[in-house]
Parts: structure tokens; sequence; C-alpha cells
């Protein structure tokens, strides 16, 4: 039955491809080319109603007309693709174009549909059109390296089967889009190198992702309290303007974590001493922050601990001896603080910056001067009032639905699939109107 069901299922999709693609040798001259006077005049017509195909093009199943659409309303809102990567986004199969990948569709064996998009280092500029919400079996989207710019369009909160996504390296800006928090399977977020900015939600550390990579961009405020509930192995968030409290929760992550990097931003707070139970951690670089206090004793139980730095900083106080003990410690750096005395078994380690502390008889110190004003305040680790910054979380309305209009003549049918199944019920909130419900069922096998 299966065997027979399988059989049959790839002669149709078989003769499918070979009819289509036979049919489609025709209708090429009127493909979309920018250049082409007389066809451009054919696309404006359509640009009317920018979720239509042109009629005439015949598709192999509705989700790679959907595609069409989709792809080529980018197309249209690239400004520069000094590769040529788009130049054969041309015609009704998706599938043949560049960067674009197709697998079965995962509800339907016999239909194929666009999983993948993977565009990295093509260095194109545009924006993302938010047509691109109709590529709804989305599974990979890979745009790493380019220069699009603008903000994430909220129709993508239809890709609900992402579960990577790579928009790094981009010119993308505005708050930290909350929608990718809607995906359920997403397992890889990757945003460094943008001009996002504002706070970043605490419902992300409440997901099931396995990285979160933020770093340069241009996000503020304190980092959330709930930091610590994230299964992550790897956060980055270098490069930014956080500020206020390094959170105790961190300490919670001793499962999972294994690099934390927060160098170059504005946390202001003493380093709390839950850190110490990250026992397979082997990167900690919270450096070039305005870190206070003294480092405590309990990073002496890192054991995993290969690279620490805390440099240039603020830190007074002794080095825990424990520290440089530590049996895989290979590079420690706590140059530019106010440390004042300094543990024997550190000089044996294959990298280590002691440069610019208070420490008496070492070369390249800080002044007395320097280190008595500063070491003459005493430093108050609870004045900070850490572990109080968890605000409430904000509703999330529920995404604005695309369906592309059937087109009148169209031997393809009317084109309708379901939103993402709901988990549970969606947090009440206070939209305009409700989203509008989808006409059909999601096709069956
Ligand atoms: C892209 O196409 C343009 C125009 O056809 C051509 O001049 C240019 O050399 C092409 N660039 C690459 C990298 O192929
Ligand atoms: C997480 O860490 C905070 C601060 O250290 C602590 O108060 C809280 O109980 C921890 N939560 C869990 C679930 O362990
Ligand atoms: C954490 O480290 C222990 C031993 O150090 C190891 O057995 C365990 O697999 C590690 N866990 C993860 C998630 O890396
Ligand atoms: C430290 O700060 C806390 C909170 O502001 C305060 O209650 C406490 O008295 C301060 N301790 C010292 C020694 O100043």
């Amino acid at each position: 039955m299966n065997q027979f069901f399988l059989f049959s299922c790839t002669t149709i999709s078989l003769l499918l491809i070979i009819t289509t693609s036979t049919t489609h040798r025709t209708p090429i001259s009127v493909e979309r080319t920018i250049d082409d006077p007389h066809n451009h005049r054919h696309l404006l017509s359509y640009n009317e109603d920018p979720l239509a195909a042109e009629p005439w093009l015949e598709f192999e199943n509705p989700r790679l007309k959907n595609a069409y659409i989709a792809l080529q309303a980018w197309k249209e809102a690239i400004l520069s693709d000094p590769n040529n990567i788009t130049a054969d986004w041309v015609g009704p199969d998706p599938c043949a174009y560049t960067g674009v990948i197709c697998w079965p569709a995962p509800d339907n064996p016999c239909e194929r549909t666009v999983a993948g998009i993977d565009v990295n280092h093509a260095d194109i500029a545009g924006h993302l059109p938010h047509e691109l919400g109709l590529l709804y079996d989305l599974a990979v989207f890979h745009l790493n390296s380019n220069r699009f710019c603008g903000t994430i369009p909220q129709s993508l909160t239809n890709l609900y089967r992402l579960h990577e996504l790579d928009l790094s390296n981009n010119r993308f800006a505005g708050k930290f889009p909350e929608l990718f928090l809607n995906f359920q399977n997403l397992k890889y977020l990757d945003i460094r190198y943008n001009e996002f900015e504002g706070g970043l939600p605490y419902k992300l550390f409440d997901k099931h992702f396995d990285a979160i990579f933020v770093n340069d961009n241009r996000f503020s405020s304190a980092l959330p309290e709930n930091i610590g509930n994230s299964p992550v192995s790897v956060i980055v968030m270098a490069n930014n303007m956080f500020e206020g409290c390094v959170p105790a929760s961190l300490g919670n992550m001793s499962a999972t974590l294994n690099e934390l990097i927060i160098t170059n931003n504005g946390l202001s707070s003493c380093f709390p001493s839950e850190l110490g139970k990250l026992r397979n951690l082997t990167v900690l670089d919270v450096s070039r922050n305005k870190i206070v206090g003294g480092l405590p004793d309990s990073i002496g139980d890192l054991n995993s601990l290969e690279q620490l730095n805390v440099g240039y900083n603020m830190m007074s106080g002794k080095i825990p001896t424990g520290i440089c003990r530590l049996p895989n410690l290979a590079s420690f750096l706590y140059n530019d603080n106010f440390f004042t005395e300094e543990a024997p078994d550190c000089s044996k380690l294959p990298r280590l910056d002691d440069r610019m502390n208070c420490f008496r008889g070492r070369p390249d110190q800080k002044t007395d001067v320097q280190c008595r004003r500063f070491l003459s305040r005493a430093v108050n680790c609870s004045s900070f009032d850490c572990g109080n910054s968890y605000k409430p979380p904000a509703p999330i309305c529920p995404p604005p639905q695309l369906s592309p209009n059937p087109i009148n003549g169209s031997p393809s049918p009317p084109v309708t699939f379901s939103p993402p199944p709901a988990k549970s019920t969606p947090p009440m909130c206070q939209c305009v109107k409700p989203p509008p419900q989808p006409a059909n069922p999601p096709p069956t096998v």
C-alpha cells in the first residue's frame, strides 16, 4: 500500500514536473524583466494587486505560486545585486532560482515547496517585502552578509516552520523583532551585526534556543533578570550598550552554558558569585564594562573554564587563588582594573594580562594617586538593587495573515494555507480587529 502510494506519488510528481516544464516553455517571453519596456507595462498592470501572479503563468502547485509571488516581490525590492544572484529569479519554477532550496512539503510529500533560502554573502541591497510571509514552509532562512535594511515585516510571523534564521551582518534596524519569538521550532537565532536597538524581550530567554547571537547592534537597557531560564549553550551580547546589573540568574544555566560573551557594554554592578555555578562554561568574557567590586572566590569552581576576560572594568580586591589553579584555564586577562593582590599561580598561565592595575612591584601599573583615589571609595554591592529589573511580559498581537487573491480564469485553485496551529491560547491583547480566519483547512496527505 505504502509502496504503491509512493510509486504513484513520484510518478505523478514526475509527470507534473515534466508537463509543467514543457508547458512553461511558451510563456517564457512574458517573464518579468525590468529592462524590457514592453513587459514592464504588463508588470505594472499586475502591480495594482501585489499578491497576484501573471494569470498566464502555470505553477506546479499553489505553494510554488505563493513562493513565486513572494520572490518576485523580493526581487523588486532589491536595489543592488552585484553578483547577479537573483538574475535567474524568473519564470514559474522558483525551485530553479539561485539560492532557493525546495523539498517535498512536510504535510504533503507529493508537492514540492520552498524549504530554504540561502543567499549568504551575496552583497545584495534592498529590503524584505511583506510578501515573504507567503513562504509558509520555509525552514531555513540565511541572509548573512548582505545589505538588507529596514525593519522585519510582521508577515514573517507566518513562517512558523522556521528553525534557522540568520540575518547577521546586514543593516536591519528597529526594535528586537518579537515575532521571532512565535516560532516554535526556531533553534538558532543570529541577528548580530545589524542596527537593532532597544531592549531584549524577556520572552527571548524563555524560548528553547540553542544559541543566541545579538552582538554588534545598538541594544541598550538592562538585561532581563530571567536570562538564566534560557537553555542556550552560547550567548553573545558583545558590543551593544547594555547597562545595569550582571544578572545573578545566569548561574542557573549551569547545565547548558558553554560560552558567555558580554564584552564592551555598560554593565555596572558587582560580579555575582552565582556565576561560579556554571560548571560547563569554557569562555567567560565580561571585559570592557563598568563592573565594580571583587572577583568572587566562586569563579575558582568553574572547572571547564579555558578563557576568562574581566579586563577594562573597575574591579578591585585580590585575585582569588583558585582561579589560576583551574585545570583548563589557558588565558586570564584582568588588565585595566584596580586589583591590588595577585595570586602566585597565575604566572604559570600560558596567557595572562595583569597590566594597569594596582599591583605593587609589577610593571605597567596605574599610579599610586589613581589607585588611592579610586580605592578610597568603598563599593556597596547591595546598592545596585539587582534582581529587581524583571518586567511582566507585554502581550504580542497575532500577525496579519496574507492570503493571495485567486485570479479569475486561472487554472490554479485559490491559495489558502492555514496559519500555524496554536499550541496554546494566544495571550489577550489590544488589537483593532481580529485576524481573519483561514477559509480552508490545510492540505492533508
Ligand atoms: C552581472 O550582470 C551584469 C549585467 O549583465 C554584468 O555586467 C556583470 O559583470 C555581472 N556580474 C557578475 C559578478 O557576474
Ligand atoms: C535562578 O537564579 C535566581 C537568582 O540567582 C534564583 O533566585 C532563582 O531561584 C533561580 N531559579 C531557578 C529556577 O533555579
Ligand atoms: C557538562 O560537563 C560535564 C562534565 O564536566 C559533562 O559530563 C556534561 O556532558 C556537560 N554538559 C553539557 C551540556 O555540555
Ligand atoms: C549598602 O546599600 C544598601 C542598600 O542601599 C544599604 O541598605 C546598606 O546600608 C549599605 N551598606 C553600607 C555598608 O553602606
